[in-house]
């Protein structure tokens, strides 16, 4: 390369070792809407404040136009030499407008440049996931109202505990993502702060007007720390947190389908669109889709990690570490964005097993915690009814048959308290009895869902 062309070439005599170019070149290539976006609104802001000519400044902002027309059209030559976007973008406007091009960074370093640039993209992202979030929690919404009182198992370790209803249950994952759609906002909106004007580390010598770039660029206010705002990048953690919260809660979802797609399960079976048959076995048909999605965690997880680490040694301000939080940002976000669409995409597609799952969520004594709650209706103290149906439960289990089939008799020799109708005890008014806020009674499934659809839709 020529050395001219560096921005820093001033100083340095040799050219770069190759190894070296491309060790320390940046993944930043796809992100030159936000960079040219943040100069247009600098090259502005400058001949505003008549820190460099108005007509240059015009001049500069219609470059960056072309430039940005080149960009998009696939018309730039990625050269490694010149490191990153910003310097490709100088580079570029300096052949569309020639020596003017050399103004654009005044009052700016790459330092606040950089800080800007990812402070764009990951509100951008967070605008992404958010709405990816929202997207799946509109199919979960639709979903759990039309299975409102569906029955099917609840489980606690795995064992069948107390039947819930399959609305109630996908409402759980609807409740985990709409908490992960506010974390997402919640990241956008600390993020939101610009920090152009912070220049490499100590501030500006000129006399900038930085709430004009933050209005021109949507930032709702300006930095107060140059040194903070260049060196931190807490944010972006935000951002791989949120991700990686919302990662989980999709991996556990992930899991449940390919639980309930086996036939150990049966529960549900895959739509043809969302499945993969095996190259060997042709009975089989695989729930790729969420394995997947269980399978990427743990690259968002080590994206968050990696960040963490990447910052806990670093001194203020700048160090070049920082170049590494693009490449995790954007892993990141490559995973979770389209695993929320995906998931959107299948839920309303998945074929449940209604009949089977109602069987499931009667069987292995899931109803005997009602029968202990019938003998605290009468009066018997909760923990003495515990005891009175767990003797039942042991004697129906000797004879091999569920509760309401043991005969009436063994229930008045267990207490008097019960009477003929402990044997009406079913799923439904299992469900049913369960009607505190927060519960699986259909009619509080209902609610729950419209509330739920109501302020993911806002
Ligand atoms: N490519 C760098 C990054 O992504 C831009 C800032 C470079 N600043 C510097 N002083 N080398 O972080």
């Amino acid at each position: 390369m020529s050395e001219e062309q560096r921005t820093w070439g001033g100083r340095f005599e040799g050219s770069m070792d190759d190894l070296t170019r491309d060790y320390t070149a940046g993944v930043d290539r796809d992100l030159y809407e936000h960079d040219i976006a943040g100069s247009v609104a600098h090259a502005r802001m400058l001949g505003a404040t008549g820190i460099i000519p108005e007509g240059e400044a015009a001049a500069i902002v219609a470059g960056l136009g072309a430039v940005l027309e080149r960009f998009r059209a696939g018309e730039v030559e990625w050269r490694p030499d010149l490191e990153d976007i910003h310097t490709h973008v100088e580079v570029f406007l300096r052949d569309e407008i020639g020596a003017a091009a050399g103004r654009l960074h005044t009052a700016r370093s790459r330092n606040d440049q950089v800080s800007l640039l990812n402070r764009m993209l990951v509100r951008q992202q967070c605008d992404l996931a958010a709405a990816g979030a929202e997207a799946l929690i509109a199919a979960l919404s639709d979903l759990a109202l039309t299975h409102a009182a569906d029955p099917m198992p609840g489980y606690t370790h795995l064992q069948r505990a107390q039947p819930v209803t399959l609305g109630h249950h996908l409402l759980a994952y609807g409740e985990m993502l709409l908490r992960d759609r506010d974390r997402f906002r919640d990241c956008r909106a600390r993020a939101n702060v610009i920090p152009l004007g912070s220049g490499a580390l100590a501030g500006s010598p000129y006399p900038l007007d930085r709430e004009m770039v933050a209005r021109e660029l949507g930032f709702d206010s300006v930095s107060r720390n140059s040194l903070d705002a260049v060196a931190d990048r807490d944010y972006a953690i935000e951002f791989l947190a949120a991700c990686a919260i919302t990662q989980v809660h999709l991996s556990r979802l992930a899991e449940e389908i390919v639980l309930w797609s086996s036939a150990e399960f049966a529960f549900v079976r895959l739509p043809d669109a969302f499945a993969t048959g095996s190259s060997m076995m042709p009975q089989k048909k695989n729930a790729d889709v969420a394995e997947l999605a269980r399978g990427r965690s743990g690259r968002v997880l080590g994206e968050l990690v990696n960040l963490l680490a990447n910052l806990k040694g670093q001194p203020l301000a700048y160090n070049r570490d920082l170049q590494e939080d693009k490449a995790a940002i954007l892993n990141a976000a490559a995973v979770v964005v389209p695993t929320l669409h995906i998931f959107a995409a299948m839920a309303p597609a998945l074929e449940f097993d209604l009949e089977r799952m109602r069987e499931a969520a009667s069987g292995g004594f899931s109803l005997a915690t009602d029968v202990a709650d019938y003998l605290v209706r009468k009066g018997m103290p909760f923990r003495d009814a515990h005891a009175v149906t767990g003797g039942l439960v042991r004697e129906a289990e000797e004879r091999g048959c569920e509760l309401h089939e043991l005969p009436f008799d063994r229930y008045a020799e267990a207490s008097d308290l019960f009477e003929p109708d402990v044997l009406e005890i079913d799923v439904d008014s299992a469900l049913a009895a369960r009607d505190a806020i927060g519960g699986t009674a259909p009619a509080r499934v209902r609610e729950a869902a419209e509330a739920l659809r109501t302020e993911a839709g806002s």
